[in-house]
């Protein structure tokens, strides 16, 4: 597997002399936009460019290594990148993240996901304070998610779908106040939802537009998600909540897309969609409830849609 890998801080320092030289790239990112919605993901990786410098300044802000193939260890030579803000890595086979990486405090963008590594994620990741994209999906990352994202003011996505995640959502990710898409499809999150979305009610509950746990084992009842307003999306889809219909649905304005496909929930449709009458009734593109034990008559549905 090694065969062919280029050792990266050998490159990288080819890199680095090469962007000192040539510092007229003009590709700040500074200013960079992040929209972490699944669909858009791959309109990120595709844009590569690789090297881009700030003109002002003349150093490497940006630094995009995906799908070049390296393994090895990550050199810590990536330090000499005092002002990296964007940093992708994904795609490649490393054996680790090393903790380091959270010494890089102007990255803004930060993506090390596929095949990258294993491990736990670095606690270190909680001083990354500018950083507005996380995505560490598609990894053997196992443990709990760090306690120590608590200093992490703008982060808007993370993404951590993809690995074997154990545990709940701590606190502090619902202390995140610019939070837009947390996704922890398939790991192995096993705590109960009541308690997650407890967790997640600090100021997270108001930014928050895509909660995405499919294919965990989060248990108990489905609790009351009117307190998360602003959501757009909420999949819980292949875990095992049970119980009856939701206390309420009703608060929900903006939501888009509800998927409890393949749970153990029990109770009334007709609940169900006259709470989501309430207010989502103009906003709802897609209403999935198929593999449960909810009893009702489809006619019960014309509410929501007519
Ligand atoms: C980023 O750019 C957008 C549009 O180009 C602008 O509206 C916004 O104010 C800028 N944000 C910052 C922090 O410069
Ligand atoms: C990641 O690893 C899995 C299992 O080893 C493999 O099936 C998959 O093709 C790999 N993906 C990439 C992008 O390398
Ligand atoms: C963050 O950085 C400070 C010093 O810069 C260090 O003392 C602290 O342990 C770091 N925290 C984490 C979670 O790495
Ligand atoms: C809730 O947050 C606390 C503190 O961060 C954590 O210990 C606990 O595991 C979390 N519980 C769930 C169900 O997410
Ligand atoms: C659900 O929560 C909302 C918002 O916090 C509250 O207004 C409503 O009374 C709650 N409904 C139930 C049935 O607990
Ligand atoms: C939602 O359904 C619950 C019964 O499960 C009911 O108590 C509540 O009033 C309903 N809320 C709305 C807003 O319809």
């Amino acid at each position: 597997m090694r065969e062919g890998g280029l050792h990266f801080h050998f490159y990288l320092w080819l890199v680095f002399l090469f962007a000192l030289t040539v510092a007229s790239f003009g590709l700040g990112v500074k200013n960079q936009s992040v929209r972490c919605i699944a669909p858009e993901r791959q309109a990120l990786l595709d844009f590569k460019i690789g090297v881009g410098c700030d003109n002002s300044i003349g150093n490497v802000v940006k630094l995009d290594l995906d799908r070049i193939f390296i393994t090895g260890e990550i050199g810590s030579s990536l330090l000499e990148l005092k002002q990296l803000s964007y940093l992708d890595l994904s795609f490649n086979h490393f054996h680790k993240i090393p903790n380091f990486i959270g010494s890089l405090s102007d990255l803004t963008y930060l993506d090390l996901s596929d095949n990258f590594s294993t491990g736990f994620i670095p606690h270190q990741f909680g001083n990354l304070s500018r950083l507005l994209y996380l995505d560490l999906s598609y990894n053997y990352l196992w443990g709990s998610i760090p306690l120590s994202f608590d200093n992490m003011p703008a982060l808007q996505c993370i993404n951590f779908e993809g690995n074997n995640l154990e545990g709940g959502i701590p606190k502090s990710l619902g202390k995140i106040c610019n939070l837009k898409e947390l996704n922890l499809k398939d790991n192995e999150l096993s705590e109960s939802l009541l308690v997650v979305v407890k967790n997640l009610s600090g100021c997270a509950k108001d930014s928050l537009q895509a909660l995405i746990l499919a294919r965990n084992q989060l248990t108990g009842a489905l609790p009351n998600l009117s307190i998360l307003s602003s959501f757009q999306r909420i999949n819980l889809r292949g875990n095992n909540l049970e119980g009856g219909t939701p206390k309420s649905l009703g608060n929900i304005c903006n939501l888009k897309e509800l998927d409890l496909t393949n749970n153990k929930l029990s109770g009334s449709l007709g609940v169900v969609v006259k709470n989501l009458s309430v207010c989502a009734k103009n906003s709802l593109q897609a209403l999935l409830l198929a593999r449960n034990r909810l009893t009702g008559a489809l006619h019960d549905l014309s509410i929501l849609f007519h």
